[in-house]
C-alpha cells in the first residue's frame, strides 16, 4: 500500500479562472481538487462593480462540470473611481473581497490603481463592511529592479496602508520574498498572505535552466533560494496567516512561448500534488491541512469544509499540453515526474450521508 495522507477539502484563494472558453477548459481542473476559490477580476473589462461579479458568478457556475461541488468565491477590481458604496452593496451580495492592481503592474492591471490616495475612500468603506483587500504588492517603477519590487512595496504602501487601516483585513497576494513573509509574520491578526506552489518549489534559476524558459515567468517574479527557504518556512509555521493560493494563471502556449511573453504559471491543473511536493522535500507534509484546508477559511470566518482529499505517494508524469479553446496550454513543469498523486476525494464527511 503506497504511502498516503488525507486531508480535509482544500480552498484555492487566490485563483484566476479567465472567461468563455478559457473558463470551461480551467475550471474543472480547480473543481476537481478545490471546494472554494477566490477568483480573481482581471478580466478586460475588468469586474469592479458588484453587479459584473454577481454576472462573472453566475457564467462560472454555468461552467461547471455535471455533478461538481466547487464554489467561487467572488472580488472586484478595486480601480481609482471605484465608489465607495460599493462596498456596502457587495457586504450584502456576498461579495468578499476587493483586489489592488498597482496600475501597470501585470495582467490586465491598466485600470488599476495609479494613486493610493485616491481610494482611501473606499478602503474605509471595505474595513467598516468587512470587505478584505487582497494586494498585489509590487511597485510599477520602471526605475525599481524587477526582483525588488515586492519589497519597495511593503516599505512605501503597505506599512502605510496597515497603519490607516487597522481594522482592514489585507492579505499580501503571492508573497515571495523573505521581506515579504517577515513583514506579514510580525503585522498583526488582521494581515496575512497567499504563497503559490511555484514559489515554493522553484526559485529563479528555473527561469534559465538550459535557455529561457518562459512557463516559469510569472509576476511577481521566482526570486532567490534565500526567499524559497523563507517562504516554505512561513508556510509550514504555525502562524496561521500563511495560506494556499495557486495563482494559477492560464495563457495559451503561443502567448507565453512569444518575444514578450505573458506572465502567469498554469497550476491547476497538479496544484495539490505540486504542494504536496514542495511540503514533502521540506519534511512537512504533516502541515499540509493547516496551510491549504484550515487556515485560510478561518481568516476568512467561512466555514471549514465537509469532504476529504487523499493524496498517495505514486509517480506519475505531468501532461505536456492541454486543450484550452482553440489553442493549448501548457501546465508547470509538464513533462515532469510528481511523486504525489491524488488518490481519492470525498465532498461530505464521512458518516454525514443520510
Ligand atoms: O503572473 C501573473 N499572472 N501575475 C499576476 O499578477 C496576474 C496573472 C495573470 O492574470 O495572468
Ligand atoms: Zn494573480
Amino acid at each position: 500500500m503506497p504511502e498516503q495522507i488525507t486531508i480535509t477539502r482544500p480552498d484555492d484563494w487566490h485563483l484566476h479562472l479567465r472567461d468563455g472558453a478559457a473558463l470551461a477548459a480551467v475550471l474543472p481542473h480547480s473543481a476537481r481538487q478545490f471546494a472554494r476559490a477566490i477568483v480573481m477580476p482581471n478580466l478586460r473589462p475588468p469586474v469592479a462593480s458588484v453587479e459584473q461579479a454577481l454576472a462573472y458568478r453566475r457564467r462560472i457556475v454555468d461552467a461547471l462540470p455535471a455533478g461538481a461541488s466547487f464554489e467561487p468565491l467572488m472580488t472586484l477590481y478595486l480601480t481609482d473611481t471605484t465608489p465607495p458604496a460599493e462596498m456596502k452593496r457587495a457586504r450584502d451580495a456576498g461579495v468578499l473581497a476587493i483586489k489592488l492592481y498597482p496600475a501597470g503592474a501585470t495582467t490586465n492591471s491598466d485600470a488599476g490603481v495609479t494613486d493610493l490616495k485616491r481610494v482611501a475612500g473606499v478602503l474605509e468603506a471595505a474595513e467598516r463592511e468587512g470587505i478584505a483587500l487582497l494586494v498585489h504588492g509590487e511597485v510599477t517603477d520602471l526605475d525599481v529592479d524587477v526582483f525588488d519590487r515586492e519589497a519597495v512595496f511593503i516599505d512605501r504602501h503597505l506599512v502605510g496602508l496597515r497603519r490607516s487601516f487597522p481594522g482592514l483585513k489585507i492579505v499580501l497576494e503571492h508573497v515571495t520574498t523573505r521581506e515579504g513573509a517577515q513583514y506579514v509574520a510580525e503585522a498583526g491578526e488582521k494581515t496575512a498572505a497567499t504563497i503559490t506552489a511555484h514559489h515554493l518549489l522553484y526559485n529563479r534559476n528555473a527561469l534559465f535552466q538550459g535557455g529561457i524558459r518562459p512557463h516559469w515567468y510569472c509576476l511577481p517574479i521566482l526570486k532567490r533560494e534565500l526567499h524559497r527557504l523563507a517562504l516554505m518556512k512561513a508556510a509550514t509555521s504555525a502562524s496561521g496567516r500563511f495560506f494556499l493560493g495557486t495563482d494559477s494563471a492560464p495563457h495559451a502556449a503561443s502567448l507565453k512561448e512569444n518575444a514578450c511573453g505573458c506572465a502567469g504559471c498554469y497550476t491547476a491543473f497538479h496544484a495539490l500534488e505540486l504542494y504536496a511536493e514542495a511540503f514533502d522535500g521540506a519534511g512537512a507534509l504533516d502541515r499540509l491541512e493547516a496551510f491549504a484546508s484550515i487556515d485560510g477559511a478561518a481568516f476568512y470566518g467561512l466555514p471549514r469544509n465537509a469532504g476529504t482529499v487523499t493524496l498517495e505517494k505514486r509517480p506519475w508524469t505531468v501532461p505536456e499540453s492541454l486543450a484550452f479553446g482553440d489553442g493549448e496550454l501548457k501546465p508547470l513543469g509538464g513533462g515532469q515526474t510528481l511523486s504525489w498523486a491524488i488518490a481519492a476525494a470525498t465532498v461530505e464527511e464521512e458518516g454525514s450521508r443520510p
